[in-house]
């Protein structure tokens, strides 16, 4: 395979935010996987927006509209080839991943649940991947199903296969979780849902950004994945379906761009993705997104996941070695199916403190229940943790510096 290393202090020098002091400390941004920072390559291409053909799209008959428009589907087609989406009628541009998986569960949810249907999700999802489905069973008076956690921080296939046979009409899942950093199978995932007559769902929140993504291989009906995790704007994010999925949907939203006509009493929607795009669209964030994904696209998603690894294998090597630090989630032995995310605990100490004590040593972690609580609460039986994580553009150097925080902590608040 033609992979390329990370050529970190090169990358460094296009986000000009690891510039910045933070409490006279320089920056060590360690939260990723809350939202990454943003190269100048996207900086540059939103300013160049507003500076130059700043217009509204699909309307005026006028250069600046025509080239803005241009660039907002550009910007589809150079998306959909970073996820292997076959077409880029396919990519519907929303908010965020939240938005993207309630747009699927008021949309394909109310048209299709009902009373005593059955949804799976799991024990380590996301809010945003919890909250949509459980407001959808209350709806239609459904049944909403979850998928065991094992001990070594997996998804129980033995569980899956057990809850499959009752038949669920829908499997969301996670591809990634943001708080362990386990790496799901999604292909074969899908594969057994499909096998029992299951629609699938995979929330991509946390794995777009970090690793290849082919959805001709993975095969799930939906996929959804924020902008603002993967080097790019926030307030733009994608769901993909299947065509015929998009074509069966009703729209959610109502309004201009998104009819073909509009008489008195009825209208008829308009073609693939549009029907989907009501309203003047995050034209911006479109194309800045498009170049987030042209940046990732040229490092190559092996090689950014490659750096990663190196990130995550050394970090919990350093960490492992604290006895009073404890890391959940796949140890170094599943580092391939593992993301740059490591949670952890220090003993006695509470991970607000810890995360002050970071803060104070000019290092931005993430502490608290991550969005996550019933993975945290019912599964870990931790209301809150720390988290660390990581991307393109952290070095060594940087988790040296972490250890060094864990251990101030410990020393200042640790009662053990
Ligand atoms: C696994 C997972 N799913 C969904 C989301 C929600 O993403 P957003 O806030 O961009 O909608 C997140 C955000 O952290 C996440 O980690």
């Amino acid at each position: 395979m033609n992979m390329a290393e990370i050529d970190v202090e090169r990358i460094r020098k296009d986000f000009p935010i690891l510039k910045v002091q933070m409490n006279g400390k320089e920056l060590a941004y360690l939260d990723s996987a809350a939202t990454s920072q943003k190269p100048r390559q996207v900086i540059s291409k939103i300013g160049k927006f507003y500076k130059t053909y700043n217009a509204n799209i699909h309307r005026g008959l006028y250069k600046i509209s025509e080239e803005a428009t241009e660039e907002y589907i550009k910007s589809k087609d150079v998306c959909a080839k970073f996820i292997h989406a076959g077409k880029s009628n396919q990519i519907i541009y929303v908010k965020n991943t939240t938005e993207a998986i309630n747009l699927v569960a008021l949309s394909w949810g109310d048209a299709n649940i009902g009373e005593g249907d059955r949804i799976l999700i799991s024990k380590m999802e996301h809010h945003s991947n919890i909250v949509p489905w459980q407001m959808l069973a209350k709806r239609k008076k459904a049944v909403l199903d979850y998928i065991e956690i094992t001990e070594g921080m997996q998804l129980d296939i033995l569980d899956y296969k057990k809850k499959l046979e009752r038949k669920p009409k829908l499997v969301a899942l996670t591809h990634a979780s943001n708080v362990l950093g386990t790496i799901n199978d999604a292909k074969n995932l899908t594969r057994l849902a499909h096998e029992a007559e299951a629609l699938v769902l995979i929330d991509g929140a946390q794995s777009t950004p970090h690793i290849p993504i082919n959805l001709r291989e993975i095969d799930c009906d939906f996929f959804a994945f924020s902008s603002h995790k993967m080097l790019g704007p926030s307030g733009i994010g994608v769901l993909y379906a299947k065509e015929e999925m998009l074509e069966a949907m009703n729209p959610l939203f109502g309004g201009g761009d998104m009819i073909r006509s509009v008489d008195l009493q009825e209208s008829t929607w308009n073609d693939l993705p549009w029907k989907f795009e009501a309203g003047t669209q995050n034209i911006e964030g479109a194309i800045g997104f498009g170049a987030a994904v042209k940046y990732l696209k040229k490092l190559g998603m092996e090689s950014v996941h490659s750096h990663e690894k190196k990130l995550t294998k050394y970090a919990l090597k350093r960490v492992g070695e604290m006895g009073y630090v404890k890391v959940y989630g796949p140890g170094i032995e599943h580092i391939d199916q593992r993301l740059g995310v490591i949670s952890f605990a220090i003993k006695g100490v509470h991970p607000h403190d810890a995360a002050a004590v970071f803060d104070s040593e000019g290092i931005a972690i993430r502490s608290g229940h991550h969005c996550a609580m019933p993975l945290m609460r019912g599964v870990l039986g931790e209301p809150a943790l720390c988290r660390m994580s990581f991307y393109i553009y952290n070095k060594e150097e940087e988790i040296d510096r972490a250890i060094v925080a864990i251990e101030k902590a410990r020393k200042m608040f640790s009662r053990g």
